[in-house]
């Protein structure tokens, strides 16, 4: 398993760009199961969480290729198979998204239950409860979830649980809703701009959607849905994720390519803490200030704060100038950050779903595991402000979610290294990374 070698304490400056969104690709890849014509998938990153989704659709007989350009074309070869198996799905929840289309266009779907992870229970029941409104029979059978409907009919139905929307069950109902027969109401969608994507995709298929962006979405299901090409959106988390970045060094970074737009929450809170975000349409500039302001936060379903950012904006927090509040209200065990920043010296007490975060001086470096992909990187910026080397272990969970994230912050003056684990080259893996000593900054 690769590493991190961090060497904390130098200022990031400088433009980086931000990559395609991976949870916007990822229900368009499964998409593309509702059509026998070919799709072309623009901007797309080369992720590992890619990848798995890619061998799903491969199993489910349809040919995935990437281009020389980056680009990603699909197209249906074999409609004979309808099982996604757990060796495949238990590595990446969002494969339970081939369900919806599955049923709308092969009638049968056999998915492997996601189970549990390190962010939370995480049930697929609203996804289920939205196949059965629109008329599949679904059995939960030896770990498996089986969706069977000769033709699904339009409904409407209320799309909500304890923790409000869903965003990939809305992907997954909306996905069967495109090939029902008649309209199907969703209330309650979520609303995400991955959500807003999909929908601009199934579109360009020929689906009719009303309501995009909106908790109300109203889909005419279509007799078939054809082809079609998509670029998709830029990664918002990777882009919040690089801002952090930028405040927590005292930095002033451009970020390139971002949708400010998707970003009103993470900015809004950001400008509370102090720090300065000029935005134009495409990108951000982001400088971090000498002294960070404490708030209070709470995770919403979108246009909210978005869970994905908690952890971030929690490591900026721990140096802030006092206490703050930071409420989980979308997976409330979403804190595995926590023990690991306390060991880099900040002082987070968690009650419940609430961490109240006593701002320290600072940050010292050590040796951190990395938990799940947003508190990996977390802990990749409180090694970028720490005082020291900090060694973060298991960055498998990093290379699911972000693109190159430590040569993008080596481009901004950030001394980051991968360390190749040495039993993967034995296996074939290539060489490892050579020992490059960081260019030291005047
Ligand atoms: C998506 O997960 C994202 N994943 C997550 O990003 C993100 O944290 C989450 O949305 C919330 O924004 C992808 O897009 C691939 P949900 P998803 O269904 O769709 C409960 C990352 O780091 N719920 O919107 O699985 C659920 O337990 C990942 O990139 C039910 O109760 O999340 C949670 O409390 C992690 N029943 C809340 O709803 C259901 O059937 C929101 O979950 C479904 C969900």
């Amino acid at each position: 398993m690769d590493k991190f070698v961090i060497e904390g304490g130098h200022r990031l400056e400088g433009t980086v760009e931000v990559s395609g969104s991976k949870n916007a690709a990822l229900p368009i890849l499964a998409a593309s199961l509702l059509t026998d014509k070919k799709c072309v998938i623009k901007g797309v990153p080369p992720l590992s969480d890619v990848n798995t989704i890619a061998n799903i659709l491969r199993g489910l007989g349809v040919s995935v290729t990437r281009r020389s350009n980056g680009d990603i074309e699909t197209q249906v070869k074999d409609e004979s198979q309808c099982r996604a198996p757990y060796e495949l799905v238990s590595t990446m929840r969002a494969s339970v998204c081939v369900l919806g289309p599955l049923l709308a266009k092969r009638h049968r779907a056999e998915v492997s239950l996601p189970g549990g992870c390190v962010i939370g229970i995480r049930p697929i029941d609203l996804h289920l409860k939205g196949f059965k409104s629109l008329g599949a029979t679904v059995d939960i059978e030896h770990g498996y979830v089986t969706a069977r409907a000769t033709r699904l009919r339009g409904t409407e139905m209320f799309l909500g649980g304890s923790f409000g929307s869903t965003v990939t069950g809305t992907a997954n109902v909306l996905m069967a809703a495109a090939l029902a027969e008649g309209r199907t109401v969703i209330e309650n969608s979520a609303c995400e701009p991955e959500v807003q994507d999909l929908c601009e995709f199934l579109l360009k298929m020929g689906a009719n959607i009303k309501g995009v962006g909106t908790h109300r979405l109203v889909i005419e299901g279509a007799a078939k849905l054809g082809g079609a090409e998509h670029k998709v959106i830029p990664d918002r988390i990777e882009a919040g994720t690089l801002m952090v970045a930028a405040a927590i060094t005292q930095g002033d970074v451009t970020i390139e390519g971002c949708r400010p737009d998707h970003l009103g929450a993470v900015i809004d809170k950001l400008s509370e803490i102090g720090v300065a975000v000029a935005k134009e349409p495409s990108r951000c500039r982001v400088m971090g200030p000498q002294k960070l302001r404490p708030t209070q936060m709470t995770t919403l379903p979108y246009p909210g704060f978005p869970t994905d950012m908690q952890a971030q904006l929690m490591t900026l927090l721990s140096l802030a100038e006092g206490i703050s509040v930071v409420s989980e209200k979308v997976y409330p065990d979403r804190f595995m950050h926590v023990a690991e920043l306390n060991r880099m010296g900040a002082d987070i007490r968690k009650e419940g779903a609430t961490a109240i975060v006593h701002g320290v001086d600072r940050l010292s470096g050590t040796t951190v595991m990395a938990s799940d992909l947003r508190a990996s990187a977390a802990l990749v910026l409180a090694g970028l402000a720490a005082k020291g080397t900090t060694q973060l272990t298991r960055v498998y969970h990093v290379d699911r979610g972000y693109e190159k994230l430590e040569k993008k912050l080596e481009s901004l003056g950030a001394r980051i290294e991968r360390q190749v684990d040495k039993r993967l080259v034995v296996l074939g893996e290539g060489p490892p990374a050579r020992g490059r000593r960081a260019k030291r900054r005047p």
